[in-house]
């Protein structure tokens, strides 16, 4: 067995807590939740690999593998309906409204059900009210499109149908299978409660950021033609997926968030462009990431590389590495169709990359470092990195582990800073240019030590804005 680098526990268990914060305490999960991110199925299933790339497909099995076995997830399984009453209809609570009881009149104790719908609420930005979580329409969501790459992502590297299999099977339950499919729509998304509030709002579509993952997975699967992934699933998820954008283009707090000038903004593009390529609706797809560079993206970063509409918020960090996230997102997806953005200028004559590159001159503070490394590194793969900086600047933030981390398969080239390749060479480990390296036991034990290490990546503030 090759050794493995070394982490600190402290950092574990402060990512550990920083997890529970974000799934749950009944749902502990290890996995690395990147903001958002699309890979391209092409480079995926060309498997054409640089060798040094193999931690990472090492810890993309096991997160594979990990998450597959919490599967699969449903709208079902919440504990409260929506005002409709069926559960069917996705919901969840805005993360940053708090109940004010003090002028409702009671003289008793309220139940929860009852502060729900009695109590005014009032917003405190960045700050999470915990009970929001009571209903997880939203963990689920992201887990699931979380299991759907990296079970895509699993097959592409190992071959084996179980990953593709548990795909289709994740699929099926969430948009599909009639006893547990959502309805497509979000009109019950970050309803803020209280006597007014039992309806969706506009920044509930950030609750489905990720159906670029899910995207992403998809695409890998089709293009590669697993059979798991029948013409019969396709054609059902195209049909919801086709519903879906209908009611994501035309419901008025869709068209809300769309207009946000802010990341918000940046992630209904993401999540519109994405289905629309999914559907094979190209020209659409096209337009939508058009708009999004000709609108927001001219104004969101500024002379310096700032973005000052993230600034501005309470977790300046976090909100900077998140709108990048989604901003990179946009630029993969325009790639995948030929239409390429990336040395595209705001108003004030800068790129993605300024954004990135003032970034990381910022302090983090008490806030998690990590949620920037998979923009690191995807900069640096894309606008090239002679100099060394980026990769420095991952060693010295992020560690000697930062080669296994999952996105650094699919954001390359990018260096691995020799630390791949010295750990092979020490004990004349054994990796294929292929991609494709047994697991054993003392592997996948190895593995899952990386994948507690790479939490300290976790971006697990990230799911909300
Ligand atoms: C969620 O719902 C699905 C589909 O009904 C079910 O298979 C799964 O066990 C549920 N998960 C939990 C945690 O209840
Ligand atoms: C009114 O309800 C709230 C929420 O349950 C509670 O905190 C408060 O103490 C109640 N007021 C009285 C007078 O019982
Ligand atoms: C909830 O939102 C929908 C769509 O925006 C609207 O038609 C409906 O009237 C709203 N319901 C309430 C109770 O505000
Ligand atoms: C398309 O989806 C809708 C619900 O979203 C459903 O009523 C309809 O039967 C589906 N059609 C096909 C061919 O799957
Ligand atoms: C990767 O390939 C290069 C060039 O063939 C070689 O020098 C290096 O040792 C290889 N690294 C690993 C980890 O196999
Ligand atoms: C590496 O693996 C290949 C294929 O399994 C095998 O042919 C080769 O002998 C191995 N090399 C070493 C140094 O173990
Ligand atoms: C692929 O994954 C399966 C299931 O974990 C494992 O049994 C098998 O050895 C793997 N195959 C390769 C080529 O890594």
């Amino acid at each position: 067995m090759r050794p493995r680098t070394s982490f600190s526990f402290t950092a574990v268990l402060t990512a550990a807590s920083l997890l529970h914060l974000h799934i749950g305490p009944a749902r502990a999960i290890t996995v690395t939740s990147y903001a958002n991110d699309f890979v391209d199925p092409k480079y995926v299933l060309a498997k054409d690999f640089t060798n040094f790339t193999i931690e990472a497909q090492d810890t993309i099995v096991a997160w594979a593998q990990e998450l597959a076995a919490q599967g699969p997830w449903s709208v079902m399984n919440k504990t409260y309906a929506p005002p409709t009453g069926n559960k069917h209809d996705y919901m969840s609570w805005a993360p940053y409204w708090w109940p004010d009881c003090s002028k409702v009149g009671n003289t008793t104790e309220l139940t929860p059900q009852e502060i729900w719908v009695t109590c005014p609420y009032v917003s405190r930005d960045g700050l999470f009210n915990p009970d929001g979580r009571t209903i997880n329409d939203i963990g689920e969501f992201e887990d699931m499109a979380n299991a759907i790459l990296y079970n895509s992502l699993a097959w592409a590297i190992n071959g084996s149908s179980v990953y593709s299999a548990n795909v289709a099977r994740f699929i099926n339950t969430w948009f599909l299978a009639p006893d547990t499919a959502m309805t497509p729509n979000l009109a019950y998304g970050q309803m803020q409660r209280g006597p007014n509030g039992q309806n969706g709002t506009h920044t509930g579509i950030l609750d489905l950021k990720c159906m670029a993952k899910v995207v992403s997975g998809i695409l890998v699967l089709r293009e590669g033609k697993a059979p798991e992934w029948t013409s019969d699933i396709d054609t059902a998820l195209n049909n919801w997926t086709k519903e879906y954008i209908s009611w994501l283009t035309s419901a008025s707090i869709a068209l809300e968030e769309k207009a946000a000038t802010n990341n918000h903004g940046t992630f209904y593009y993401n999540q519109l462009a994405a289905l629309q390529i999914l559907v094979g609706d190209t020209a659409g797809a096209k337009q939508t990431l058009e708009e999004y560079f000709t609108t927001q993206y001219t104004w969101q970063i500024v002379a310096n590389g700032d973005q000052p509409l993230e600034t501005a918020r309470t977790r300046p960090y976090h909100y900077r590495a998140y709108n990048l996230a989604a901003m990179i997102t946009n630029a993969k997806l325009g790639a995948y169709i030929g239409y390429d953005v990336w040395s595209l200028k705001t108003s004030k004559g800068t790129t993605i990359k300024d954004a990135l590159d003032y970034a990381i001159t910022m302090p983090a503070g008490s806030e998690a470092a990590s949620e920037l490394w998979p923009n690191v590194v995807a900069v640096g793969a894309i606008y090239g990195d002679t100099a060394g900086t980026y990769a420095k600047w991952m060693l010295d933030n992020a560690g000697n582990t930062y080669p296994a981390d999952a996105q650094f398969l699919w954001n390359q080239p990018f260096s691995d800073s020799g630390l791949v390749a010295a750990a092979a060479t020490s004990t004349g480990s054994n990796s294929s240019s292929s991609g494709v390296r047994q697991q054993d036991g003392a592997l996948a034990l190895g593995a899952s030590w990386n994948v507690l290490a790479m939490v300290v990546g976790a971006v697990v503030l990230a799911l909300f804005a």
